[in-house]
């Protein structure tokens, strides 16, 4: 069998700033909403914050070694909005600039190539005080961001991402409240993800004006199937993905909102500006990052506001330390559903990956993640399987190079390909690390499929 992965195909893996940095004020840096997020009790699994994280701020030339020494093409990562504009807007700080200038030629002199994200959950706390996403003015703020770092960065970049998963933002951030800001509210929830989908536009609009190559969007994708063939079930099943999968998509190719909206949100989705709408699809990604990791299969749940729709468990399949379920196949019907579905933009698998439990030391050197070494290889496997049937997938980030600050879970979860010590902050390559340079070094052959 021929390998399905074209020949530039990149293999990669993605970490994000606050997950990973640490030093989250140094060098004049303004504090995000996750750092104040983090630091107001009961919100993250033991109090848990970014304070140190993986110390990647002090320790990135090390970290960079270490991708080098996995065989790695290219890296991503994001940029802390809060390093570059402590305020969100106005000054700029040089310092904050300079680190990511240094990470980017540091990549480049190892044969890396940079894959930056420009937001990655962590507004400013300042941009949060005047509103935030619900703030029609974010657009205008992030732009501005973009034009900034773009300029001083994309002579050595070449593709940009705008937004991580703005879903979460939205569903996360003002639905559920489970995230910074930890808002719920039925009524800003719809606001914040047409602020988002405006920002995405006019961060692209900035960037491409700054000289950018080309400009993207990462959206979290998971295919939710119906629990049965009732008309019940399989009506929650179209709502919960038009929720999920279609809400940032369709406005970006379709330059509308999936009808679903308005029917769960009644009244609190707003008949937006046909103008904004317009300006959203007319900004369109030249590449679709996809975050995959699980499916879920749901049923109708009349209380489950907004989708109506709760996931229930498969007997005999295995879930993840996050309680997701593993399936392989899912990552490539998602990517061929993308292709099909919105007129085939060129594809990245921006992450994918596993929380499973690890212990919190390495011995003798090794970490033994049997369990992750089987997920990595089948996803591999469920790429090259999008590809061999006609999708146009362009490379594969591993989630996380390391184990990192895991959200709300804190450092309770880990999905790093190379173990983090948090009491001595020894990095620690475990056998996923080994399995993975070997996919990258036989460009897909050790599969052995
Ligand atoms: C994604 C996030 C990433 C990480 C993984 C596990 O939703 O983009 O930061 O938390 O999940």
């Amino acid at each position: 069998m021929p390998s399905p992965f074209p020949p530039s195909f990149a293999w990669g893996a993605a970490t994000s700033a606050y997950q990973i940095e640490g030093s989250p004020l140094a060098d004049g840096a303004g504090a995000s909403i996750w750092h104040r997020f983090a630091h107001t009790p009961g919100r993250t699994a033991d109090g848990a914050t970014g304070d140190v994280a993986c110390d990647h701020y002090r320790q990135w030339r090390g970290d960079l070694d270490l991708m080098a020494g996995l065989g790695l093409d290219a890296y991503r990562f994001s940029v802390a909005w809060g390093r570059v504009f402590p305020q969100g807007t106005g000054p700029l700080n040089p310092a904050g600039l300079a680190f990511y200038d240094r990470l980017v030629d540091g990549l480049l002199e190892r044969g890396i190539r940079p894959f930056p994200t420009l937001y990655h959950w962590d507004l400013p706390a300042a941009l949060d005080d005047r509103g935030g996403w619900l703030n029609p003015d974010a657009a205008g703020w992030f732009a501005d961001y973009a034009d900034a770092v773009v300029r001083r960065l994309g002579d050595r970049v070449d593709a940009w991402t705008t937004l991580n998963e703005p879903w979460v933002s939205f569903h996360d951030g003002y639905v559920t409240g489970d995230l910074a800001p930890g808002h719920r509210n039925a009524f800003e929830a719809p606001r914040v993800a047409h602020h988002l989908l405006l920002a995405h536009a006019a961060g692209a609009e900035a960037a491409r004006a700054a000289g950018a190559g080309e400009v993207g969007i990462v959206v979290n994708l998971t295919p939710r199937v119906p629990a049965t063939d009732t008309p019940g079930d399989q009506a929650a099943a179209r709502r919960a993905d038009a929720y999920l999968n279609r809400l940032f998509l369709d406005p970006l190719f379709r330059g509308r909102y999936p009808e679903e909206m308005a029917e769960m949100f009644g009244r609190a989705w707003p008949d937006f500006p046909a103008a904004d709408l317009a300006r959203i699809a007319s900004a369109r990604p030249d590449f679709v990052g996809v975050n995959y990791y699980l499916r879920e299969t749901v049923r109708d749940a009349p209380g489950a506001w907004p989708a109506r729709a709760e996931t229930v468990r498969q007997p005999g399949s295995t879930y993840t330390e996050m309680g997701w379920e593993v399936h392989p196949p899912g990552l490539t019907d998602t990517l061929l559903w993308v292709a099909e579905t919105y007129g085939g933009p060129p594809l990245w698998v921006t992450e994918n990956g596993a929380a499973f439990y690890d212990p919190p030391r390495a011995h003798s050197g090794r970490v033994h993640d049997p369990l992750r070494v089987r997920y990595l290889r089948d996803h591999v496997g469920a790429v090259g399987d999008a590809i061999a049937r006609g999708a146009d997938v362009r490379g594969y980030f591993a989630w996380s190079l390391l184990d990192n600050f895991e959200w709300a879970h804190g450092y309770t979860k880990r999905f790093g390909l190379v173990h983090v010590d948090y009491e001595t902050l020894a990095r620690t390559p475990k056998d996923s690390a080994r399995a993975y340079a070997e996919i990258v070094r036989s460009h897909g052959a050790a599969l052995g499929r």
